[in-house]
Formats: structure tokens, sequence, C-alpha cells
């Protein structure tokens, strides 16, 4: 149990809630209070396994409901803690659910979807951990194949023995060297391998009858005999990389995995419930679809508040797994779910509207901002793009001014922008001379030629 443990807490990084902020703040700008409720929530996971007496059972996590309007990076966040937590982490649209007893999927299957992840998140660790020493075994079993160890006549004498193995081993070595240096790549063995000519057949799963799925695929190879194998000449590389996975999978102790991981999901699993204002039922609305919304949301009660589920590989308690809740609540109002609903997500965190300020910064700064993943796709045309700050700062205002007249679409209406702005560049880019292009502001306004808002910028301007 000791090392399951350790194993478990290394899981965690050891980032303390500011670092936490400044690791989102390389992708999301502003938005300081979600990051913060967040950032919190992730720390005190590790602080809770750090606590060794009794109360540790006790400490829930505090589960977060997160409201702002569309596109200002609720699921921004959510994607990035994902990647910093090291933890089974899994987003879904609560609007994906149905109320059990309803044709479509149960709020019971995302718990069984976190363990799956969690699996092979371990199996993953597992196998890096594994991996040379199966890379080891492959090459030993390549060389037997291709070099296949003597067997002596009986009856030489004890000294031609030695000489004969000594001079195999070289060989042997010599060959190990041309193995490594990839000399032997194309050389062939004979490999036993699986017979290729199994049946196509899609089982129908998803419906929350997903575990039956599992059961059938499981029965399948026996029912068509696709355990049967055939031995065939395979080229030596292709040959490494089979008896490696093959190897590796036999060294991953999956019994343990599977331990770690029902662990892991049950202390440090996060869940992000998107679109949780799209199962809000407000009772001005009434109607069919009402039924089932109120349904999945006393369905997620006991889920969030703790309760076991029974999983492929076990049964797992929910008690301490974060759920993180998101919504636009354009529509609906929080307060437009159940309350024994809203009670289970005590923190309520709004995220702001974008400034153009905003706007400006999430173009330029973020690791991955739009700029530098344009810049990136022609680049691989071995064209230099360069976007000016005026450029920039052009693309912001229309895209602020645009969700004003529009919809306010957030941050996503930079992309509507800059497709526009990068249309011309796209189409001609494969066939260009110039090696260099510069996008300024003016070229800016040119590409999106949006009459309303120019000749409004010019007001502006002006
Ligand atoms: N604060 C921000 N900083 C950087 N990028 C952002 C920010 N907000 C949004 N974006 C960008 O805008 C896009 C949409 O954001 P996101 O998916 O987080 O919206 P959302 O808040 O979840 O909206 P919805 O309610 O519609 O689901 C993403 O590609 C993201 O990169
Ligand atoms: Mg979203």
């Amino acid at each position: 149990m000791s090392d399951e443990l350790t194993n478990l807490t290394d899981s965690l990084p050891n980032l303390t809630p500011r670092q936490i902020v400044d690791q989102l703040d390389l992708f999301i700008i502003g938005q300081e209070k979600g990051k913060r409720a967040c950032a919190i929530a992730l720390r005190n996971r590790r602080r809770r396994q750090k606590v060794t007496s009794d109360l540790r059972d006790e400490i829930l996590p505090k589960n977060i409901l997160m409201v702002g309007p569309t596109g200002v990076g609720k699921t921004e966040i959510a994607r990035r803690l994902a990647k910093l937590s090291h933890s089974p982490f899994m987003k879904v649209e609560a609007s994906k659910f149905t109320e059990v007893g309803y044709v479509g999927r149960d709020v019971e299957s995302m718990i069984r979807d976190l363990v799956e992840i969690a699996v092979s998140m371990v199996k993953e660790e597992q196998a890096t951990v594994v991996r040379s020493k199966a890379g080891d075994v492959a090459i030993e079993k390549i060389l037997d194949l291709y070099h296949p160890p003597l067997r002596p006549a009986e009856n030489l004498s004890d000294e031609d023995r030695e000489n004969i193995e000594n001079r195999h081993a070289r060989t042997r070595e010599r060959y190990r060297q041309d193995l490594m240096e990839g000399l032997l790549d194309d050389k062939t063995v004979e490999l036993e391998v699986a017979e290729s000519s199994s049946p196509n057949i899609s089982v129908f799963s998803g419906n929350g009858m997903e575990d039956i799925g599992f059961q059938i695929r499981d029965m399948l190879p026996n029912i068509f005999g696709q355990g049967r194998t055939k031995r065939k000449d395979i080229p030596i590389v292709e040959a490494i990389e089979r008896i490696r996975a093959d190897e590796e999978q036999k060294l991953i102790d999956m019994d343990q995995v599977v331990k770690v991981a029902l662990s892991r999901v049950e202390n440090s699993g996060i869940i992000f419930l998107d679109e949780i204002d799209k199962i809000a039922g407000s009772s001005r609305q009434g109607g069919g679809p009402d039924v089932s919304r109120g349904g999945v949301q006393r369905d997620l009660l006991p889920i969030i508040e703790g309760c076991t589920v029974n999983t492929k590989h076990g049964m797992v308690s929910t008690d301490h797994i974060l759920f993180i809740a998101a919504g636009a609540f354009h529509v609906a109002k929080p307060s437009d779910l159940l309350p024994e609903l809203q009670g289970r997500l005590p923190i309520r965190v709004e995220l702001d509207s974008l400034t153009e300020e905003d706007f400006f910064r999430i173009l330029i700064e973020p690791k991955n901002s739009l700029i530098k993943q344009n810049k990136a796709l022609l680049e691989t045309e071995d064209i230099d793009l360069e976007i000016t700050e005026d450029a920039a700062r052009a693309v912001a205002r229309l895209a602020f001014l645009q969700n004003e007249s529009q919809d306010n679409i957030g941050a996503r209406r930079l992309h509507a922008v800059m497709e526009q702005v990068m249309d011309d560049l796209f189409f001609d880019a494969s066939d260009m001379d110039e090696k260099a292009f510069t996008v300024d502001g003016e070229y800016v306004y040119k590409q999106v030629g949006d009459k309303d808002i120019t000749n409004d910028l010019k007001h502006y301007i002006l």
C-alpha cells in the first residue's frame, strides 16, 4: 500500500496555488478569479493527501461552479488544468446525459470513463518504466531468431566446443552491433503473428451499455478464432517493435495498474462538467425536455456528493472527486439549478467578459496564441509572416466591435476575424515567390472589409 501511495502523491505536481496560476497565465488572459479558485482546489487535493489523521477522509473537495458568458475561457481553464494536474481528468458535457431509465448515457458513465482514463494513464506510466527493459529483451529475442543459439554436437572435444561457442558468441556480438546501428533493419526474421483475417464487426455500444460492449469485445476473439497465429517473415525493424510492445505488456502488472488507477480516481480525479446551464430546466420554459433535465440534475446529486459507482475495474467511491461545473447561463440562471445541486457546487466564480485589451493580449501573449499559430502554419511554406502590433490591435478592435454589433461570442470572434485576415494568404501561400509577408493594420481592415465597422472605425480614428 505504501509505495502505491507515494506513487499517488507523486502524481500530483508540487505546485503552489501561485505557481498554478502562473502556469495558467501562460495560456489564459485575465479571469484571475477562475484561475485562483481552481488553483486552490488543486492544491487542497495535495494538502488533503498529506493529512495523516482520520480527518483526511472528512475533507471533501469544494466543488466549483464557473459562470461566464460564452468564449471567455471556461473550457480553456479546464483544459489547461488537466494538463497541469496529472490527475485523471475528464471534461464532459452535462447536456449529453439523460436520466437513468431513458435511452442515452447515464451520468454514472462519466465515472466509468474516468476510470478508463486513469487506467490508461497509469498503464502508460508503467510502460515508460519497463520500456527500456522490454527493449533489451526484444533485442535478445531478435538475435536469437536471426542468429539462433548453437546446439553443438555431442561428440566434440571440450576444446573444439569452446572454440565454436566463442566464435558464435563473437558473431552474435557483431550482429548486435549491426542491429543497434540499424544495419539489419531490412533483413527479416520469422515471427509468430496473429492471424489478421478477423471479421470486421462493430459492436454497438454507448447508450449506457458500454460495459456490455466491452464484454462482447472481450468474447469476440474466441468466437471468431482470432487467437490463431501463423508464422510470417517480418522485417527486423517491425519485429523489434512488435516484440518490444509484447514484452511491455507482459512486464506491466495490470492488477497493480488497476489498483493504482482506482485509488487515483478516488483521491485526485477531476471531472469538468461543461454546459451545466443546458440542464438547468427553468420553470418558465416548461414542456418535455425539462423532465429529463431535472432528472439528470437529480442523478448528478449523489455522484457529486459522493456515492459508489460500479465500474468494469471495481467499485469507485466518488466522495473525493473534484467537480468543476461551468456554464454560460445565458438563458437559464444558476438559480434555475436544483437547490440541492447548487448546494453541492459551493464555490461560485464569475468569469468576466473580455475587453478589447484582453483580445489584444489573447492574440499576442499565450504560448499558443493565434498569431503564433498562423505564423507556424505559413512557416511550413517557408514564408516568414510578420503580424505587426498595429495589426493585432486592429483584429482585437474588429472582433470587439463585431461582438457588440452581432452576437457576443467572446474570444472565438478572434478566430473568425483572423480567418478573414489570413484568407488570401492561406490560399496563395503555396505559390508565393516572395518569402516574407507583413500584415499590418491597414491590411487587416482591407481584408475584413466590414463596411459598417470600418466606417465606425473611421469615426474612432478621426
Ligand atoms: N481568457 C482567455 N485567454 C485566452 N484565450 C481565451 C480566453 N478566453 C477564450 N479564449 C479562447 O477562445 C476560445 C474559446 O474559449 P472557451 O472554449 O474557453 O470558451 P467557454 O468559456 O468555454 O465558452 P462556452 O460557454 O461557449 O463553452 C478558445 O480557443 C480559447 O483559446
Ligand atoms: Mg466551453
